[in-house]
């Protein structure tokens, strides 16, 4: 091969490379799009301040540890009053507290958790929006 076709050879090689490889990044967005958790419930749009219990990163990250908590002080402590990062306080309830802003389980929690891969076994005790009709 001469020393000059090397320059052509490489372009063609990333061309190949861009074509060949572009269905794949192309679609991947497309088969699974990223959640997009949903707020749209009556509670959440009647709030004068859409809040939730802890600020929004807190809350993405680090729901299921607020959960424990509110779990162990309602059981060991017997407490059920919670004040949240705007000092509003909240009953440590996951049927009646969270689920009563979050009413729409499959559009919120579900969304987010299908698309994880977690199923969380709270349901299997604790009432769904549904169940509390
Ligand atoms: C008073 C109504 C209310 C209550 C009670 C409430 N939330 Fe929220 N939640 C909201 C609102 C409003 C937002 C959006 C906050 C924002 O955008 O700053 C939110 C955000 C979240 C998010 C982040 C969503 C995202 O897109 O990142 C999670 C997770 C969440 N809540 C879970 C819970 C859990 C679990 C509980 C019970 C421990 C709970 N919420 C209680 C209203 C509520
Ligand atoms: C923004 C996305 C998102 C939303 C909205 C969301 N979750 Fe989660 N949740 C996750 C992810 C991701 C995990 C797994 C985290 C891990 O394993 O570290 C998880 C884990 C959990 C767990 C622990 C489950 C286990 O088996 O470890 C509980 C409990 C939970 N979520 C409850 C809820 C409830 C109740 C709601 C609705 C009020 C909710 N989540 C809304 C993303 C979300
Ligand atoms: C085997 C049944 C069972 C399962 C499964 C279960 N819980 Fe509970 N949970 C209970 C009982 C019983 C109480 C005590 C109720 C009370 O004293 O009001 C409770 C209390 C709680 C409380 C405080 C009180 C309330 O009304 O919510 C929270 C928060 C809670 N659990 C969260 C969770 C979460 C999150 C999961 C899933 C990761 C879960 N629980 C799974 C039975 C269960």
């Amino acid at each position: 091969m001469k020393i000059y076709d090397a320059g052509k050879v490489i372009a063609g090689l990333i061309i190949f490379f861009v074509v060949f490889t572009f269905p794949v990044y192309y679609n991947h967005g497309k088969v699974e799009p990223a959640p997009k958790p949903s707020l749209e419930t009556e509670k959440i749009q009647s709030l004068y301040e859409k809040n939730c219990v802890e600020d929004k990163a807190t809350m993405r990250s680090g729901h299921m540890l607020l959960l424990d908590k509110w779990r162990d002080t309602v059981v060991r402590d017997r407490l059920r009053s919670y004040a949240g990062f705007k000092g509003t306080r909240f009953e440590m309830s996951l049927s009646n507290t969270c689920m009563d802003c979050h009413s729409n389980k499959e559009q919120f929690c579900d969304a987010c958790h299908n698309y994880a891969g977690v199923t969380p076994y709270c349901w299997e005790c604790h009432l769904t929006p549904k169940e509390m009709k």
